[in-house]
């Protein structure tokens, strides 16, 4: 979380590093400032909450300079208050970080006995601090960033700036991305290739421990033993342009709207000529099980893939929260992989509980979003979900992408293993590629959902219910709608119900149910009727033949079009999320930043 960035140009840091932000604000909102250097001169304009009071406050006093670093801050140490904003500044050094300082206490102490005291509730303070402790015994700002970066502890992104040095930025990495950025006579630095996306294409990822010396005339990279290292630059294309609301009024809405043709490139790459388009070094032919890995929306990514894997290939999958699965110190068979699922390929416990795995399992696969992150670098298999960026901190277009290639991996293991035939693969293939028309046609009911939406929306409570692999969507519907529209919302297993969540049901809960007509519908209206019974306000999404059979009595119904049974979970994510869009537009909440959270979650 938080996001950084450093310009060393020919032209104003300021405009450029406030653009910077913008395309990084979705990794925290809490506060955002910038510094820079000019004639010699450090100076640094900071301003809590969204990065416009920023933009705003540099009308006034605007800050010049050519070279300058940016933050924008997802609070981990202290309030999201004015002093406690980046940048850090002590003496003649500026600091912008993303990540955590473990050690900050005990540094803290040290440095108090020598006169220096920190002013902030902040880990990052430490680093300005001591950097600028490191000067005052006369060393020059390489050597004291370096000495700094050697004494912390934990995982962090940096980047140093420093009084009287108007072409030097000093960057490390350590746990935390960092792209550097290769202009004509500029250079730049981002959390990510995004943030520069407008600026270059040439992009040098910075490895773990390494830490940088920049120059408008190039970079001297170092590793964790200060050895000078080449990392070459790579060309990194990212359309800007996808990065844009076009005419949206959120970007939820715009990501939620891309769906089908996203999901159609998704399947062009994939399956081209009804061909099955994997690697053929993903063979899970003699494995005896799988481990799926992920945090929030791609957990219950992997928990829908879990039904596909175990019916279409009958092969044992395990599914794992990253943050539990990281400390639990599973035993694992080497006959297994482990597939990590994350869109931004980042999230420091995905990334911890994948480091786990190396060694332990035949492979490591990832199934990333962005290509070039740490995930896919670190894996021996990356899979592309080529759901082009996602902005909105809600994830949509990354879901639905994920389980389309987890479908098509359990495609692979069914053939692999003999449990699904060219017959049935053509049929699940037929079937998968009519999804991005059908997406279509369930965005089409984009104002009727609305109109439900705002029903839902004064409630206080919300139950979803599924059953089979639309228990986990259910859990990703109320994910949906709790962190957006700020409704409290739990999913549930339909056949749960009557173990405990039911005693919350009144008059005055709707209850989502997730039904597509399956071998399973039957009980799910079971269980529908029992919420009925109790006054619950059920709204039944299925399909034309389930609405008939059973909307009798129910608060509200949608019908979404026929779909295959085992890609319902696909289709029916799109009026989950727009139920939880709609609802949060009708409560008036921040759709794309909403309270506390941040895109991309780089520490545990
Ligand atoms: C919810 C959401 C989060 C992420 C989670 C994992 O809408 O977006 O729950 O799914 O933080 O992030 P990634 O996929 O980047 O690992």
């Amino acid at each position: 979380m938080c996001g950084i960035v450093g310009v060393l140009g020919n032209h104003e840091a300021a405009p450029i590093l406030v653009e910077a932000l913008k395309r990084l604000e979705y990794r925290g909102y809490d506060s955002a400032g910038i510094a820079t250097v000019n004639n010699g001169r450090l100076d640094r304009r900071r301003a809590v909450g969204k990065l416009v009071n920023l933009s705003d406050l540099l009308v006034h006093e605007p800050l010049p300079g050519k070279v300058g670093i940016g933050h924008t801050r997802w609070a981990t140490h202290g309030a999201a208050t004015l002093g406690n904003a980046h940048p850090h500044v002590s003496g003649p050094v500026a600091v912008v970080h993303n990540g955590i300082i473990e050690n900050f206490r005990e540094l803290r102490e040290e440095l108090a006995t020598n006169g220096l005291r920190c002013e902030t509730d902040t880990d990052t303070e430490i680093v300005a601090l001591l950097a600028r402790h490191y000067m005052d015994q006369g060393l020059p700002p390489r050597e004291a960033a370096r000495r700094t970066i050697h004494r912390l502890r934990g995982a962090f992104a940096l980047l140093f700036l420093f009084e009287g040095e108007d072409d030097l930025l000093i960057a490390a990495r350590q746990g935390s991305p960092l792209a550097i950025g290769h202009g004509q006579g500029e250079m730049f630095v981002g959390s990510d290739a995004i943030a520069l996306a407008p600026l270059t294409d040439r992009i040098t990822y910075l490895e773990e421990g390494d830490h940088a010396f920049i120059t408008r005339s190039g970079v001297e990279i170092f590793d964790a033993q200060d050895q000078p290292v080449t990392r070459e630059p790579v060309k990194v294309s990212i359309d800007a342009a996808r990065i844009e609301k076009g005419g949206y009024k959120h970007f939820m809405a715009k990501e939620i709207a891309e769906q089908p043709v996203v999901l159609a490139d998704a399947l062009r790459h994939y399956v081209p000529g009804e061909r099955l388009n994997l690697p053929e070094t993903l063979d899970f032919s003699s494995l005896d099980r799988l481990t799926l890995v992920a945090c929030g929306t791609a957990f219950y990514a992997c928990q829908i893939a879990k039904y596909w894997f175990e019916t279409l290939a009958a092969l044992p999958c395990e599914v794992d929260i990253a943050s539990e699965f990281r400390y639990r110190e599973p035993p694992l068979p080497q006959r297994s992989f482990a597939i990590f699922v994350s869109q931004s390929g980042e999230t420091a416990d995905t990334l911890a509980a994948l480091r786990y795995c190396r060694g332990r399992v035949a492979r490591v696969i990832s199934v990333v979003n962005v290509e070039t992150s740490t995930m896919a670098r670190e894996s021996d298999l990356a899979l592309p979900i080529m759901a082009g960026p996602e902005v909105g901190v809600a994830s949509t277009k990354a879901f639905t992408c994920q389980l389309a290639v987890l479908f098509l991996m359990a495609l692979k293991a069914g053939l692999d293993r003999g449990t699904i035939d060219q017959d049935r693969l053509r049929q699940l293939l037929d079937s998968l590629n009519r999804l991005p028309g059908l997406m279509n046609q369930a965005i089409g009911s984009e104002s009727e959902i609305a109109r439900i939406a705002e029903s839902v929306a004064e409630a206080q409570d919300v139950l979803f219910l599924g059953r089979g692999a639309m228990f986990p969507l259910a859990m990703e519907g109320a994910l949906k709608l709790k962190e957006i529209s700020y409704i409290h919302a739990e999913g549930y297993a339909s056949g749960e119900l009557k173990h405990g969540p039911i005693a919350l049901i009144d008059k005055t809960v709707p209850v989502i149910v997730l039904a597509p007509r399956d071998r399973l519908f039957d009980k799910t209206v079971s269980n529908m009727q029992e919420v009925m019974a109790r006054h619950g306000k059920v709204v039944l999404i299925t399909d034309r033949e389930g609405e008939n059979a059973a909307a009798d009595g129910t608060w509200r119904s949608l019908v979404m079009p026929e779909v295959a049974p085992e890609l319902a979970p696909i289709l029916y994510a799109v009026p989950a999320q727009l139920l939880a869009y709609h609802a949060a537009v009708a409560k008036g909440t921040d759709v794309d930043q909403p309270r506390n959270l941040a895109k991309s979650v780089t520490v545990e």
